[in-house]
Parts: C-alpha cells; structure tokens; sequence
C-alpha cells in the first residue's frame, strides 16, 4: 500500500490543467479552455451528457492524446507522456484473456516506463491489489471464469498495482448491473480513500457523482468546457447523508444540466 506523497512544487494538487484545447483530425473543436484540478486524495467526477467530451478530456488529461495548447501539470511536474503513478480504468475491463486473475493485475507493471520491481516487490503489489479489491482468493482464475464485476475488480486492481497516485476511470461502472454497479462504487471510494489516491471519475449518472465525489464538475457541449463546480459537503458513507441535502444537490444538478440543454 502506498502512503508516500511525491513531490508536487507545494501545490497540495495531483493534477493541474490549464487552458486546454483539443480537436480530432477533422479540426472540430471538442473542448475548449478547460481548465481543472485535482488535489490530492481528492475524488473529482466531471458530469456531462454523451458525447459532450469527457473521454476526450481525460484522454488528454491522461497524455494518452496531445492537446492542441494548454498546460497539464501531473504531481507538479509538465505532463508529456503517460506517467507511471497515474493509471486508467475504462468502462470495459480491457483483460487478456490468456492470464489469469494475478497476470492480469500484474500486467503492465514490467513496462520500460515504470519503476523496476524485484520478483517479491512485484508479487507482493498483486497481491496487495487483489486483496483491496476483494479477488484475494480468486488470483489464478482467468477471465472467461470471472463475471463481469469481478473483471472490473480485476481491471481495478491492475490499476492499484501501479500504487498510482492518480486513478483516471472513465464511466468504469457503466457496463454493470445496478447491484454490482452500487457495489463497485462503494468499493471505488474505499480503495482510493485507503490508498491515498487521488481520482478523476467521468460519468454521466448524476447519482453516481452524488454517491463517490469529493467535488463534481459539469461539462457542458459544443464545444467541451466546464460550466459549474460544486464541493460535495456531503457525509460519507453517502447512503447515510441527509437525505433533504442529497435531493437538493440532485436537483441543482439537474436544473443546471436542464439550462445547458436549453441554449
Ligand atoms: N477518435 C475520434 N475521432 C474523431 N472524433 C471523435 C473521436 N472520439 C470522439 N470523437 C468526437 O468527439 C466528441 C466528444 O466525444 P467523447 O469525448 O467520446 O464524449 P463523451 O465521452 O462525453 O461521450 C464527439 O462529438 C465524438 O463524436
Ligand atoms: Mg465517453
């Protein structure tokens, strides 16, 4: 488990992006001047309705694209490439189907960029990560054995292998039923809260934001910005938050999402 905290130029932030802009090869402009944080430990859900580009955002975020202009800053540092202690999770659990539970989780972790780990380092993060995701006894299962939660328990732990200090999800729970979606949920606040990790979750379920975030950020289309912040001041476990205070968020959640619709 990781308890360490690099270094970040005394910003208290995880992630720092300034002024971005971004459009795909036939030059549209998917999103404009964003602008976002990310402290650390920090649960941060950007909201926004389909297609108003969120994935694009966090792909960018991620570096997995370049953006067109704009500063990302990752643990005070300019973000280039990938970094080794930010990891993603999508909303399709991306295994391979030849490695087992373990292989899985532990794939990704012998890759040039990250940090070398001896054979003990490397069993022992896997195991660590199964375990925070409740496969402990589950490690030499493969895929086909594995349902579709417990595939994205497995993506989870491959993610937490990296003792990433920033978890990028983008809609991970979308696929699930609602059950096993609540669950993972739940299971998505505990690991980051007790792993001191700090998460950007996309979604476009005003509940699920409600239910894990620190802070929501609204995403408005056409292009892509963020149009309304709001601090989650909300007691954890969220089941248990007042009920009035809940319905009251949910509702200016709506409203807003409702007047961006109406322009
Ligand atoms: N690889 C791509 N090439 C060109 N356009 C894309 C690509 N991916 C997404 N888009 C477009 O960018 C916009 C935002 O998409 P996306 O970021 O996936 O939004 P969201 O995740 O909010 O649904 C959409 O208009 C989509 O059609
Ligand atoms: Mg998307």
């Amino acid at each position: 488990m990781s308890t360490a905290v690099s270094g970040d130029g005394g910003t208290g932030l995880a992630l720092q992006a300034s002024g971005l802009n971004f459009s795909y090869a036939d030059g549209h402009a998917v999103f404009a001047d964003v602008s976002l944080d990310v402290r650390h430990r920090e649960i941060v859900c950007l909201l926004g309705g389909s297609g108003c580009g969120k994935s694009s955002l966090l792909r960018v975020l991620a570096r997995l694209e370049a953006p067109a202009s704009g500063d990302i800053r990752f643990l005070g540092e300019p973000l280039q490439a990938p970094h080794p202690r930010a990891a993603l999770v999508f909303q399709q659990p991306g295994l391979l189907p030849w490695l087992d539970a373990a292989g899985n989780a532990g794939f990704g972790l012998d890759f040039e960029h990250q940090p070398r780990l001896t054979p003990v380092e490397r069993a022992a993060r896997i195991e660590q990560a199964l375990s925070a995701v409740g496969l402990a006894g589950h490690a030499h299962r493969y895929p086909a054995q594995l349902s579709g939660g417990m595939a994205q328990r497995v993506a989870l732990a491959r993610a937490l292998a990296r003792e990433p200090q920033l978890l990028f999800a983008d809609e991970p729970f979308s696929a699930l039923d609602a059950i096993t979606r609540a669950e993972m949920q739940a299971l998505l606040v505990e690991v980051v809260h007790r792993w001191h990790t700090a998460a950007l979750l996309v979604t476009h379920d005003i509940d699920e934001a409600i239910l894990v975030a620190d802070r929501i950020l609204l995403m408005g289309e056409a292009p892509g910005r963020i149009v309304r912040e709001w601090v989650v001041d909300l007691e954890r476990p969220r089941e248990q938050a007042d009920p009035a205070a809940v319905t009251a968020l949910r509702l200016d959640i709506l409203s807003a999402l409702h007047a961006l619709r109406a322009h």
